[in-house]
């Protein structure tokens, strides 16, 4: 079975080819980072009109990559959400135009759940498997009883994993986006230098919370009671180690919570899904972890359209009239 898959969510302009759900024959993201760049963040309004540029030479290549034809594809699919809604807009239509015009099922699929399929796409893991999805925009533990079949177990009261690492980087004044750039200045950094914690949730061991964690590296970087805004106050070498010292309290906060779950829910392995999945320091503790880690293979940590055929391989296909969802929409409850 091959399927198309499109995912124009945020600022990646993707499509693939893949096989059976899981032979990847193209995987082609534009990345749309320099034309944001300047704003230190995503733009919606600019992200859509990106989307509507590129997203026709994206497929095309895609299909060229792939050495098959456009009536040979069995099915399309597409990222419903969550994203941005224009974003999302540009896929979904485009999606359904295609489908119309080749006379082919049309697949809607959650991001988030594409996400941790992308590190299942290879090799199946042993279930039940808990489901770790580190993203800009997301940050949640998921019980995997089997594809398809999840519980939620916790998620973020504020901030994603993700959006710390690219505010802090913003604070540290670090480009966009912040995430690989906070990691890199952190490795020449002391992590023990900064004492600093991310947050607890009250009767909740497993949620989690980085909000103040931001707010204690702001007054570090900017003096207390600072506005985000303000200057630094800190020499060069003073910032890689407040790098350091808060990547780490980000990632053992989340390594800590990983392992309570997973022993509170009887899991066998653990499946990691979303851009943090790219962070060396992360893929370094879960390394000592008693139990094997599923993580996505190479250019599948980051938003792709792999991903998005992949998972449709298993999905079921929609009538025509489903609608763009730019809030998460609860998948585990399918
Ligand atoms: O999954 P993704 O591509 O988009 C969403 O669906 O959100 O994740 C992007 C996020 C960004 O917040 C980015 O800063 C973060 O992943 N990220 C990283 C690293 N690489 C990307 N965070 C920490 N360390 C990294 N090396
Ligand atoms: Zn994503």
């Amino acid at each position: 079975v091959l399927i198309l898959g499109i995912e124009t969510s945020c600022d990646e302009t993707a499509a693939a080819i893949v096989r059976d759900g899981k032979r990847i024959l193209s995987n082609v993201i534009a990345s749309q980072a320099a034309a944001h760049q300047i704003y230190g963040g995503v733009v919606p309004e600019l992200a859509s009109r990106e989307h509507l540029l590129r997203l026709p030479l994206v497929i095309q290549q895609a299909v060229s990559e792939a050495r098959v034809a456009m009536g040979q594809l069995d099915a399309i699919a597409v990222t419903q959400g969550p994203g941005l809604i224009g974003a999302l807009l540009v896929g979904i239509h485009t999606a359904k135009g295609l489908a119309v015009g080749l006379g082919r099922p049309l697949i809607p699929v959650n991001h988030i759940e594409a996400h941790l399929y992308a590190a299942m796409m290879a090799e199946k893991p042993p279930f039940p498997a808990l489901g770790v999805v580190v993203s800009g925009g997301h940050t949640a533990l998921l019980l995997i009883e089997q594809l398809g079949h999840y519980r939620l177990i916790s998620s973020t009261v504020d901030d994603a994993i993700g959006e710390a690492f690219d505010k802090v980087a913003a604070l540290l004044g670090l480009p966009y986006p912040g995430g690989p750039a906070l990691e890199r200045l952190a490795r020449g950094g002391d992590p023990a230098r900064y004492s600093l914690r991310a947050g607890q949730v009250k009767n909740h061991p497993f949620a989690f919370s980085f909000s103040g964690l931001k707010t204690s590296v702001l007054y570090v970087a900017k003096g207390v009671g600072s506005d985000k805004r303000a200057p630094l106050k800190i020499g060069e070498e003073e910032l890689a180690h407040l790098a350091a010292s808060f990547q780490e309290a980000a990632l053992t906060d989340l390594v800590t919570k990983i392992e309570g779950a997973a022993a509170a829910y009887g899991c066998r392995a653990l499946v990691l899904g979303g851009g943090v999945t790219q962070n060396q320091r992360l893929r370094a503790l879960l390394a000592r972890s008693a139990l094997p880690a599923f993580w996505p293979a190479a250019g599948l940590s980051l938003d792709n359209a792999a991903m998005i055929a992949g998972l449709a391989y298993h999905c079921s296909a929609a009538s025509l009239d489903f609608r763009a969802e730019a809030q998460l929409k609860p998948f585990w409850l399918n």
